[in-house]
């Protein structure tokens, strides 16, 4: 048997499940057809029994958000210092062996030599595997944004904040890791330029600029700037260099004057809205809200923003307005909702004292934007997505309307205070027309570990009831040993063929050879 045809045999017997599979992992958003739910309109969704659903005419949503969650990308926090020799066994082989006498030499030299073997080795390949590890993870993200936006077509994508794995890392690291950010895992986007972020109350016609398409708005997290007792400025400035501003605001106008004018002569004259209906985007840095923070000065830049965006007086908003705000951690809710419970952790007072840890925003931080986003007194107008705790969560907060007053609702002076439920529970409190609610969706995460997800976000008007409305699906791309194995295969399938390639061309040199030598030989004896 030949070598040649070995290697044939095996790339012939790996080449069909290779290719399957990658054709699989390639085109899987679009086997399971992970794709943004379709606008419909309410009422009539509603009205309509569940036999008939399929019969309500439904179509592309207008505003597509691509939404990931705590991408954390690891760097040299997770590899082996570089400035520590490759064998510290060795370093001091030299003087033991002067200072050694003759007889102990080879004594000296075999523990050397077996804590090489035992030690150093294993930590070098240790390290190498570490570094294969992040290679392949940031290649594994990148085919998650890149698969899932191939088939989604979102028009807009945004990262929830924890985009890197760590806050204590220097400047050298934090810029190797925005380079990978931006050209392995986002390759081919770019951050949202500060000639939009820095424009406060900034309108567009959605869907003019094609821009967005290829722009990641990315939010601060507790690992990128850190949290209210160890935030910086220095932080907080190398952050907005490389990923953006952290507090910013957009709207989104509807194309034409309003889609709702065709069905505005039914509703009252005073209710017509003049005014295209907006879509806005807040981008809110929400590590520092909470009490007690390094940076004052800092604290206050997010508070102000809140008061200034939230709380503004209603007549700035005429038209039909939907919010989308875009945070990092949850809303303070009851331990069992979600996979976290209310958690604090605090720095010790030698260490400034302030927070260090925190898994929601406290009640009072909490009710402040959610009083802040119902100041209309609209339920469903507005909706919140934010990341932070890798498992993901689907929440409703509702309070009493009766008590609402937009006014004098700040921290501490609610009436009646926010509850909260898995949104999977609320059907009777969202129905409940004497509640105002909020819808809170904590994407889970897209690393590995959690599957590969991806948040999908669809909002669009809706005609009848003239307002915006949201609807979320996820979809996971798979664990991350699913897409080593493929590319393992793979390169397995591509190892064979070349391999028969070459031994086949080797051995039919080898052939060549042999009959000239074998055609030549009986010459020569005859010469
Ligand atoms: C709403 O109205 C606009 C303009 O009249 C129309 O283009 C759009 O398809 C309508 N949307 C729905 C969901 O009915
Ligand atoms: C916060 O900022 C606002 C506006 O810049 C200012 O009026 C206010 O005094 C500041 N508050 C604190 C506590 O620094
Ligand atoms: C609606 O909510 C109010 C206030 O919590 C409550 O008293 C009432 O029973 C609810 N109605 C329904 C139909 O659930």
């Amino acid at each position: 048997m030949r070598i040649s045809s070995l290697c044939f045999d095996a790339f012939c017997f790996f080449l069909p499940p290779a290719l399957i599979c990658t054709v699989c992992l390639y085109l899987y958003p679009a086997l399971v057809d992970c794709s943004f739910p379709n606008a419909r309109s309410g009422s009539v969704g509603c009205a309509i029994p569940g036999s008939l659903k399929d019969a309500v005419p439904t179509e592309i949503a207008p505003f597509r958000l691509l939404a990931l969650g705590d991408p954390q990308l690891e760097g040299d926090t997770s590899l082996p210092n570089p400035n520590v020799p490759a064998f510290p066994s060795l370093r001091t082989l030299g003087t033991r062996v002067k200072r050694g006498r003759l007889h102990t030499i080879p004594f000296i030299l075999t523990s050397a030599a077996g804590e090489v073997i035992t030690r150093d080795i294993p930590k070098i390949v240790q390290g190498y595997r570490k570094r294969l590890d992040l290679w392949g993870n940031d290649l594994y993200l990148a085919h998650i944004y890149r698969s899932i936006s191939w088939w989604a077509d979102p028009t807009h994508t945004v990262v929830l904040g924890d985009l890197l794995g760590s806050q204590h890392i220097s400047d050298e690291e934090f810029g190797r890791r925005r380079d990978r950010f931006w050209h392995t895992v986002f390759a081919g986007s770019e951050k949202v330029p500060r000639t939009v972020t820095d424009v406060s109350g900034r309108s567009e016609v959605l869907g003019k600029d094609d821009s967005w398409k290829s722009r990641v708005i990315a939010v601060a997290g507790n690992h990128d700037i850190g949290y209210a007792g160890d935030i910086s400025e220095h932080r907080v400035e190398r952050f907005e260099e490389a990923f953006g501003s952290v507090n910013w605001d957009i709207r989104f106008k509807l194309e034409g004057d309003g889609p709702g004018s065709t069905q505005a002569s039914a509703l009252e004259p005073s209710t017509v809205t003049s005014v295209a209906p907006e879509l806005r985007l807040v981008i809110l840095n929400s590590m520092n809200l909470d009490e007690p923070a390094k940076d004052p000065n800092l604290q206050n830049l997010s508070r102000e923003f809140i008061r200034h965006e939230l709380y503004r007086p209603r007549d700035m908003l005429a038209g039909a307005s939907g919010t989308v705000l875009l945070t990092h951690i949850p809303f303070h809710k009851e331990a069992g909702i979600c996979a976290d419970g209310p958690f604090f952790d605090y720095f010790l007072p030698h260490e400034g004292g302030g927070v260090k840890e925190q898994n929601h925003l406290s009640e009072p931080s909490s009710d402040y934007i959610l009083n802040g986003l119902t100041s209309f007194g609209k339920p469903e107008n507005a909706i919140v997505l934010n990341g932070h705790d890798h498992e993901g969560c689907d929440t409703y907060h509702y309070r009493s309307l009766a008590s609402f007053d937009s006014k004098t609702d700040e921290p501490g002076v609610t009436a009646s205070p926010w509850q909260a439920k898995h949104h999977r529970q609320s059907a009777s409190e969202i129905a409940n027309n004497s509640l105002l609610g909020i819808r809170e969706i904590t994407v889970r995460s897209m690393m590995g570990s959690f599957g590969g997800n991806a948040g999908l976000l669809s909002a669009w008007f809706d005609n009848d009831t003239q307002e915006w409305r949201f609807e979320y699906s996820s979809c996971r791309l798979g664990v991350q040993h699913i897409w080593w194995g493929v590319h393992v295969l793979d390169l397995v399938v591509i190892t064979f063929g070349f391999a028969s390639l070459f031994t086949f061309l080797w051995e039919d040199m080898r052939w060549r050879t042999d009959l000239i030598v074998k055609q030549e030989g009986p010459k020569m004896k005859g010469d």
